[in-house]
């Protein structure tokens, strides 16, 4: 994904807008480039490849100057080419970077090639710098033109721009897409995460959708949506907050579990505008393949694969395509049959694992496309992949998977609305996904608030040596999640069943030791795991259920319930995980395990 980076200052910028990109390659990008203004001329260098092509560049032919703006693009419009690399100008006066998706450009480029504008680039962003020079050209300040010129465009965004006739300012918008403030002594910056920012300041200012921002070396100014001069709070960067430290937490995972409202934010963040998704985000070809593809294959390991056996469902009811899933352990040495219209679909936190790159490497000459839902841009998985959505969970220390898990829900999700919207997925209900997808930060935020209850709940299973995990449809994978997270980490044997199972074998293991977890579905299944439920409390097995907050299910001797807060169906898959994972830490702790490093077990597992 494209990286912003932009600075004024009294000393020369360059430097500190290539640190800045280098601190920001892990979006993923696939050229970047820099323009700076001095003495009333602005210098732009742009290349293909690396950042470290750009500071090689940058060596032969310095750009000095205190103004100055610089990016990495992750192709959606147009090949990876220099000409195609940010910034973009209009004329010589006007440079331009973007991150993210302008939805409406063809109909504005169109617009302005009539009036005269010739476009160098195949991007959507050279139809902002445009737009910037025509509403200069009748006569607004930059600020006017830039705020005449948002009111223009659909889909999100986060600006940088600078013109060679206000030299000590720094312009810059956000909507839909990051974009924080770096706030120095004398000196300002704009960047797409803080982190491209650390080496120059600790303090930060974030801009709400539809902010513009007015940046001089010892000044900000910050405007509204509507126009009205806006106060953001500065906040000071703790180190702490790191991702590679735990901070106050105890462990890496209870902080990854924590983290979750905000990764849920990063995973949407640039994809969804105004109620609908921005498919570019798959990447410039996504359109075509989500066109012709008939069938869809999930490879993955692990987490992954439970994530894989949720989208299943989502793909099979709301595409109306089928959707296989299997273990890449499997898939990669046996001969599988693939239709030729086929979509792969590799999901892997990490991007290395052995077995999922092999399946991938084994049939991609017999699909139609590959698509990697991975949280490492540049891993082996992304680049050997066709198409890739990140998930932008950050590092995840943790050996097991929490957050990583979540936002490849969220991209999965995010992947089923765009082949649903190419195969008669309504857009009624695509705004009511985008709607429901919104909600999800708030929505963990609360949940997070149940930790107390489970804790309590734990420690019923610290004595235990084997737990069995129930769940129904979309929930059932959501089970098998929540026994692998117990076994991890607890080392309690745990097995997860579609709880209609429940009669054929497991229910002979049940009885007092035999601790019985279910998460309940709302749906029409509600009462058939009520049956379930009562077959094991009849064994004497004790119940440990999670509901929604609308069910019928009281607490009794033998049988304790958590409710969920209020939310829309369509998120229970995500926010049923949570739980799981706040008991099966509660658990481990209370044994003593390692929680983040659990014996026999690696974050990632490149060997077969
Ligand atoms: C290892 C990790 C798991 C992970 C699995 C797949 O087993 O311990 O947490 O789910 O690998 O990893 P991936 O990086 O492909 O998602």
């Amino acid at each position: 994904m494209c990286g912003i980076v932009g600075a004024i200052a009294a000393r020369p910028v360059a430097g500190i807008l290539l640190e800045g990109l280098r601190r920001l390659e892990y979006r993923g990008y696939d050229s970047a480039g820099m323009a700076v203004l001095d003495q009333g001329t602005i210098n732009r260098l742009r290349r293909i490849g690396k950042v470290q092509a750009l500071a090689d560049a940058c060596e032969q032919q310095p750009l000095p100057g205190g103004l100055g703006i610089a990016h990495t693009r992750w192709a959606t419009h147009g090949k990876p080419s220099e000409q195609n690399a940010h910034p973009h100008m209009s004329g010589e006066g006007l440079a331009v970077v973007h991150n993210g998706i302008i939805e409406n450009f063809e109909p504005l480029k169109q617009e302005l090639q009539q009036q005269g504008y010739v476009f160098t680039s195949e991007t959507d962003t050279e139809v902002v710098a445009h737009l910037l020079d025509r509403e200069l050209q009748g006569g607004f300040d930059l600020r006017a033109a830039l705020r005449n010129t948002l009111a223009r465009l659909a889909g999100a965004f986060a600006l940088g721009v600078i013109h060679v006739d206000q030299p000590h300012q720094l312009l810059t918008a956000r909507k839909g897409s990051p974009l924080v403030i770096g706030v120095g002594i004398g000196e300002n910056f704009i960047a797409s995460d803080q982190l491209a920012l650390l080496p120059v300041t600790d303090r930060f200012m974030y801009l709400e959708d539809g902010d513009i921002a007015l940046l001089e070396a010892d000044h900000i100014q910050v405007w509204d949506a509507q126009g009205q001069v806006a106060e953001r709070a500065v906040t000071t960067f703790e180190r702490s907050q790191g991702s590679a430290e735990k901070g106050e937490f105890r462990h890496f995972m209870l902080k990854e579990i924590y983290e979750q409202p905000r990764v849920m934010q990063a995973v949407l963040e640039g994809r969804i505008a105004s109620g609908h998704l921005l498919e570019q985000a798959f990447g410039a070809a996504a359109g075509a393949v989500f066109d012709q593809v008939k069938q869809v294959q999930i490879v993955a390991c692990g987490t992954s694969f439970h994530a894989g056996m949720v989208a299943k469902y989502w793909i099979e009811e709301w595409v109306g395509i089928p959707c296989m899933v299997e273990v890449a352990s499997e898939f990669r040495y046996r001969p599988v049959v693939l239709p030729r219209d086929t979509l792969l679909l590799t999901l892997s936190q990490s991007g290395e694992t052995a077995d999922t790159l092999a399946a991938l490497r084994a049939v991609q000459d017999r699909v139609l496309a590959t698509l990697a839902i991975c949280n490492v841009p540049g891993s082996s998985l992304v680049r050997e992949s066709d198409l890739s959505l990140m998930t932008n969970a950050g590092p995840e220390i943790g050996v097991a998977s929490t957050k990583a898990f979540t936002s490849q829900l969220v991209a999965l999700m995010l992947t089923t609305i765009a082949l649903g919207r190419r195969h008669g997925l309504s857009g009624e209900r695509e705004t009511e996904l985008v709607a429901a997808l919104e909600q999800l930060p708030g929505l963990l935020q609360q949940l997070l608030a149940l930790d107390g209850p489970i804790e309590e709940m734990s420690a019923h299973f610290a004595e235990k040596h084997h737990a069995l995990f129930l769940g129904r449809n979309v929930l059932y994978p959501v089970a098998m999640e929540g026994a692998l997270k117990l076994k991890e980490i607890s080392y309690i044997h745990a097995e997860a069943y579609p709880a209609g199972e429940l009669k054929h074998g497991p229910l002979a293991l049940v009885d007092k030791e035999m601790p019985v977890i279910a998460v309940a579905p709302r749906n029409g299944m509600l009462d058939k795991l009520k049956a379930n439920l009562q077959e094991v409390r009849a064994r004497g097995g004790e119940l440990f259920v999670f509901a929604g907050c609308d069910q019928s299910i009281q607490a009794q001797e033998g049988v304790h319930v958590i409710h969920l807060p209020a939310l829309p169906a369509v998120l229970d898959p995500i926010a049923f995980t949570l739980p799981l994972q706040l008991l099966s830490y509660h658990v481990a702790v209370l044994k003593g395990t390692d929680v983040d490093q659990p014996r026999n077990l690696a974050k990632s597992v490149t060997v077969e």
